[in-house]
């Protein structure tokens, strides 16, 4: 596996690639690597010539200082992750000065409305610097797919709104979410979760499950109050938001009509560590 440390190793790199016609799979990461981010390469493997991988703690989509400081950091075991695995052909760890040349500042974007929903209203701006940073690695990157998780269901949609309205050609492809044997959606901030709060965080999606299980049979209303229950018994849990949102537009129903399909969101804080976590109703 190549390990590419900077834009210009980056850049000889890809046009060796590109001269000899291979095509590209890419999913960006921000390291501190699990089975979760290894899914996005196992999809990328079997339809691509060449995997690469990126690593790089973007500081413009933090909106809390604190939890750009927290993010776990090894770059070490994560490079022996990507080699043992197989999968990935090379990665990219660039420096802040490699994507942000000047300053690191978010582009503006208009997502035609995706990025007020949910996350954007938690954690304002935070798209931006996602869009910002997606972009700038595609632009380096150049690859014909490109993978996304769907634990991170609104990003993966503002990166396909992104691709579109930019005219990149780049298939985006959403993965399923890879989740531990207790259904706990693997991510890199389950780190600071103690052995114990791991093992109750399962309350998530054993929640979505049954969230899944009222879809259709129950008012919008009652599931909401019901979910707030289970939460409000949880000690040292705070359910952040709950919703169920058009699978399309994510916004936020009342109702459920016929022919729409529908996912239900939920953040919740779990000591201090926000968790995220969704699923398609059905
Ligand atoms: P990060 O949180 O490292 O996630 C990288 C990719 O892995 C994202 O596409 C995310 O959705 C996916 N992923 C994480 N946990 C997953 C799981 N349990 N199952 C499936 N996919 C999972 O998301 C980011 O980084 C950043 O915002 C980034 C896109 C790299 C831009 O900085």
């Amino acid at each position: 596996m190549e390990v590419l440390k900077s834009r210009k190793t980056l850049q000889d790199f890809i046009e060796r690639q590109k001269e000899m016609g291979k095509k590209i799979g890419f999913a960006p990461t921000m390291g501190a690597l699990h089975n979760g981010h290894l899914s996005l390469y196992e999809a990328a493997r079997s339809q691509n010539d060449l995997v690469i991988s990126s690593i790089f703690v973007n500081p413009t989509q933090f909106n809390n200082i604190e939890d750009l400081k927290k993010y776990p950091r090894d770059i070490n075991r994560d490079i022996k992750i990507l080699e043992n695995s197989g999968l990935v052909d090379a990665v990219y760890i660039p420096e802040v000065q490699d994507i942000y040349p000047e300053k690191a500042e978010s582009r503006h974007y208009d997502f035609d409305g995706l990025e007020n929903e949910m996350e954007g209203k938690s954690r304002p701006g935070h798209f931006d610097g996602v869009g910002t940073v997606v972009e700038e690695l595609f632009k380096q990157v150049k690859p014909d797919n490109a993978y996304f998780g769907e634990k991170d269901f609104q990003q993966l949609a503002i990166i396909k709104k992104m691709t579109e309205k930019k005219g990149l050609h780049i298939n985006i492809i959403g993965v399923n979410i890879y989740r531990a044997e207790n259904g706990l959606a693997l991510s890199s901030r389950n780190q600071r979760l103690t052995e114990d709060r791991r093992k109750d965080s399962k309350i998530i999606y054993e929640t979505l499950i049954k969230v899944n299980d009222w879809f259709r049979v129950v008012s919008i209303k009652e599931i909401k109050d019901r979910v707030k229950d289970v939460f409000d018994d949880q000690k040292g849990m705070q359910l952040e938001y709950f919703l169920i949102a058009d699978e399309n537009t994510l916004k936020e129903t009342d109702f459920f009509y016929k022919d729409k399909s529908y996912r239900a969101f939920i953040v919740v804080v779990v000591d201090g560590v926000r968790l995220i976590d969704n699923m398609h109703l059905d």
